[in-house]
């Protein structure tokens, strides 16, 4: 008997900046209707009374992304009444932890067949919190805990903590650019893609199949851009080039006991070997990773040097810089197919985001162990190191 709990289909739809193009005005719902029916299509021997449950990150679940979306979306799908599902929120790792979920109830014994799954609609969902629904304990400490700190202070604050220059960040975000224009080129962001048919905000109708937040930037261009969060003349450094672009997107994996994908004849794809989660002070969230994947890295039983390659996102320049330096990241093998600042960051589906990028990558050079890692909002930091198995 074999209950490891095994990856058998992933994938995404294209990323889209959010208020800007072809996702700004679709319902996330039917997003992530589509991207299921595409993800479910690649293990056609699965018979879909067979799911136990579906487990759907969001970040954001307001507005559209309201109620249990998950099992909405298991309606919108049409699958079979039977199929259960949970809405869960662990902000900018959802994706990933909606996967460690369904790992850890297969584990447990709980069911032999999950869809973990991830959205976001910052498009439609994604605003500032207003200061009345914050509990006044919390907010008038904000300065000290940081729990409702905007990210972009955060990010200004892991730049003055490491003394990150503002030149050393734009090369970040020219080089996340340029090799995610490169692996666009050259198709390798396309396998994990599932084309949405979609009416656009122009009310033409679109078959959305290409990360759109790729810009032909420069030094020069980025030089001259004004900060967001804190005024330059006050110390400002980081501009919308320097933060993860908004987006609208959603990714599916369907994830099974290794028993089941032998009796379906499924490949499987892969399996997670450490997962693991961290929390540390809320105004340096930024530095998540730093903790969260030693840990991860002693429960899989191997040292980052092993890594064949691995998915830092970028939620901001500062922080992915301070990471790379602290954890001694090999930049030969982090984000090659480029990060967040160029392909953006719907946070609850970054997690399988970046999962379907690092399995191509794996695949497309013939390589084994990957890392998935992120930061949190609100102080946390997630990391899951897989194995390519197909
Ligand atoms: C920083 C932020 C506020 C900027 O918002 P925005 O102004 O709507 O951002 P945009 O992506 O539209 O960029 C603004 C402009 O700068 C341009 N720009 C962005 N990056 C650029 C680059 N590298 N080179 C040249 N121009 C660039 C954009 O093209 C855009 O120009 P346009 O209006 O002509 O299209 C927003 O991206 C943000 O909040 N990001 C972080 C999200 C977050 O916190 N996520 C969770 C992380 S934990």
């Amino acid at each position: 008997m074999d209950r490891t709990p095994v990856i058998v289909a992933i994938g995404r739809s294209a990323v889209q900046r959010s208020k800007k193009q072809a996702f700004a005005t679709t319902h996330p719902i039917e997003i992530c209707n589509q991207v299921l029916r595409g993800v479910l299509a690649k293990v056609p021997q699965l018979d879909p009374n067979d799911i136990e449950d579906l487990v759907l990150g969001c970040a954001s679940h307001v507005n559209q992304c309201s109620q249990n979306m998950a099992r909405l979306v298991v309606q919108r799908a049409e699958l079979p009444n039977t199929v259960c599902g949970q809405t869960i929120n662990r902000f900018c790792s959802s994706g990933l932890q909606a996967m460690a979920t369904c790992m850890n109830a297969i584990q447990a014994g709980q069911g032999d067949v999950y869809i973990a799954g991830g959205v976001e609609s910052m498009s439609l969902c994604y605003g500032p919190y207003p200061r009345e629904f914050q509990d006044d304990w919390l907010a008038e400490r904000d300065d000290e805990i940081g729990g409702y700190m905007p990210m972009g202070i955060t990010a200004e604050n892991v730049a003055k903590k490491y003394n990150i220059s503002r030149v050393e960040m734009e090369e970040l975000a020219l080089r996340s650019h340029q090799l995610a224009a490169k692996a666009r080129d050259e198709g390798k962001l396309a396998p994990s893609i599932i084309p949405v048919k979609v009416i656009n905000p122009q009310g033409e109708e679109v078959v959305v199949d290409t990360d759109g937040g790729i810009l032909n930037t420069s030094m020069e261009k980025m030089a001259k851009m004004k900060t967001c969060f804190v005024p330059e003349e006050e110390g400002g450094k980081i501009t919308a080039a320097l933060s993860s672009q908004t987006s609208d997107a959603a990714a599916f994996a369907v994830i099974m006991t290794m028993d089941k994908a032998n009796e379906l004849g499924i490949k499987p794809l892969a399996k997670m070997l450490g997962f693991a989660t961290a929390g540390l002070d809320g105004r340096y969230m930024g530095l998540g990773p730093i903790y969260a994947v030693p840990k991860a890295m002693k429960r899989a039983g191997l040292t980052i040097d092993q890594m064949d390659e691995i998915e830092l996102n970028e939620a901001f320049a500062s922080q992915a810089i301070a990471c790379i330096r602290d954890l001694h990241l090999n930049m030969d093998i982090t984000n090659p197919y480029g990060g967040a600042m160029a392909l953006g960051h719907p946070m609850g589906a970054t997690g399988i985001f970046l999962t379907c990028k690092m399995l191509d990558y794996l695949r497309d050079n013939d390589k084994k162990y990957g890392l998935v890692t992120m930061c949190i909002g609100g102080g946390m930091g997630a990391a899951g190191v897989f194995e390519r198995l197909n």
